[in-house]
């Protein structure tokens, strides 16, 4: 029987029409071509992945008749895995959330998207920095937010030129930042912007949404105060352990005021009901016994390796008036080719074998068009040098 071809599209409701677009879809699609030298994805190096020690958790919990491991869990999290997050916090970041200021997700995209939810009504404001995660301009974007950019340099975002324009009169519900080792410019915002930036936030009346995905991957000893620990009254953490545990489970956490968990909880119950039981024991466990720790120095001695290795062969291949960030941490640099189309190059990259992200998908606003982000997180060490030269052949 032929099947009648209809129009769903009409159908669709408003919100599919934000422009969204197809940028994580995309990124993800490079998974699927191993024959790349990918600098494309921010995918963890599954040599960070600790499989025996996943095994022998699972091994436990399924020989010691364990239920909780296989059930489902309270729509803010299992107890102990939000003490042990919670502990961790404490450790890492100075600051234990209370029981009321902590929720568990899936992933850190989901806190966003939460956020997004709990805030965001047609029209709203929403400040990013320029460049930014794309994950975020599309939870932010599914919401119809307007989203307005304010620039970045070397120092992260430009608090001033925020101030500037608040004092103008712009009136944000939120601005999101990723205040360390930044997605995709590989740069972090200096303490003394992060004390300004708060006070902005409790002057004006917006709440910072920071996003630390990328904070423990620092190559250095220097670690700046996390937003929320300096300012819990105005800020909401995202945070993901899908770059220091493993993406497979996709847990995250969101961590703020009271009054605002209550609400991420609320709107959580009809996405997910609750983040899967499997991973949060897991990963309560993978903290308690202190191997998170052991795999978060073995995870910053690699990426760093890989890091300077990228660097040292953009360095010497790249022809004269490309520029680039240096990653200080994380898993990125922000390339800058002027006169180029670097959308046309990532297809041209990909002919030549070659995985990168084209600069514009990191903009709300269609900037980005002569940048290219390059990840050296996953690709492999041996092949990064023949990597950058056949890109850097195509500039020639
Ligand atoms: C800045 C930033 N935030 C959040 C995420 C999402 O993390 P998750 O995989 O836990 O959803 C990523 C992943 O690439 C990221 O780069």
């Amino acid at each position: 029987m032929a099947v009648t071809q209809r129009n769903w599209d009409a159908l669709f409701a408003a919100r599919t029409r934000g422009d969204v677009g197809e940028g994580i879809a995309f990124v993800l699609g490079f998974l699927g071509r191993p024959d790349l030298i990918s600098f494309a994805g921010g995918f963890p190096d599954p040599l960070t992945f600790p499989r025996e020690r996943a095994a022998t958790l699972l091994a436990e919990f399924a020989e010691s008749g364990e239920a909780t491991a296989f059930q489902y869990t309270p729509t803010q999290g299992l107890a102990g895995t939000l003490d042990a997050v919670a502990g961790r916090l404490d450790a890492v970041q100075g600051r234990r959330p209370a029981d009321d200021e902590l929720l568990i997700t899936s992933g850190g995209i989901e806190a966003l998207e939460l956020v997004g939810k709990t805030f965001l009504d047609r029209g709203d404001l929403v400040v990013v920095e320029g460049p930014t995660y794309l994950g975020a301009i599309m939870a932010f974007r599914g919401f119809e937010a307007e989203i307005e950019t304010v620039p970045m340099d070397e120092d992260g975002l430009q608090v001033d030129e925020l101030e500037r324009r608040l004092d103008a009169g712009l009136r944000p519900k939120l601005l999101y930042t990723i205040p360390d080792h930044q997605n995709p410019a590989g740069v972090s915002l200096s303490a003394e912007r992060r004390e300004a930036l708060v006070e902005l936030a409790r002057r004006h009346g917006f709440l910072v949404v920071e996003d630390v995905a990328y904070r423990e991957l620092t190559f250095g000893d220097e670690t700046l105060p996390s937003l929320w620990s300096l300012a819990p009254d105005v800020v909401v953490q995202a945070g993901t352990t899908s770059k220091t545990f493993l993406p497979g489970v996709r847990l995250g956490w969101a961590a703020g005021p009271a009054e605002i968990v209550a609400q991420l909880v609320s709107g959580k119950q009809n996405t997910d009901q609750c983040s899967g039981a499997l991973g949060q024991r897991m990963l309560e466990e993978y903290i308690r016994r202190g191997w998170i720790d052991e795999q978060v120095v073995k995870s910053r001695a690699l990426y760093r390796r890989k890091g300077e290795r990228l660097l040292a062969a953009v360095e010497r291949a790249m022809p004269d008036g490309v520029s680039w960030t240096r990653a200080t941490g994380g898993f990125y640099s922000w390339l800058t080719i002027p006169g180029c189309d670097t959308t046309e190059l990532t297809a041209r990259a990909a002919e030549a074998g070659v995985g990168i992200v084209p600069g514009a998908l990191f903009y709300a606003d269609g900037r980005g068009g002569e940048n290219v982000r390059l990840s050296f997180s996953m690709v492999d060490e041996s092949l990064i040098d023949e990597g950058i030269d056949r890109l850097a052949s195509l500039l020639a």
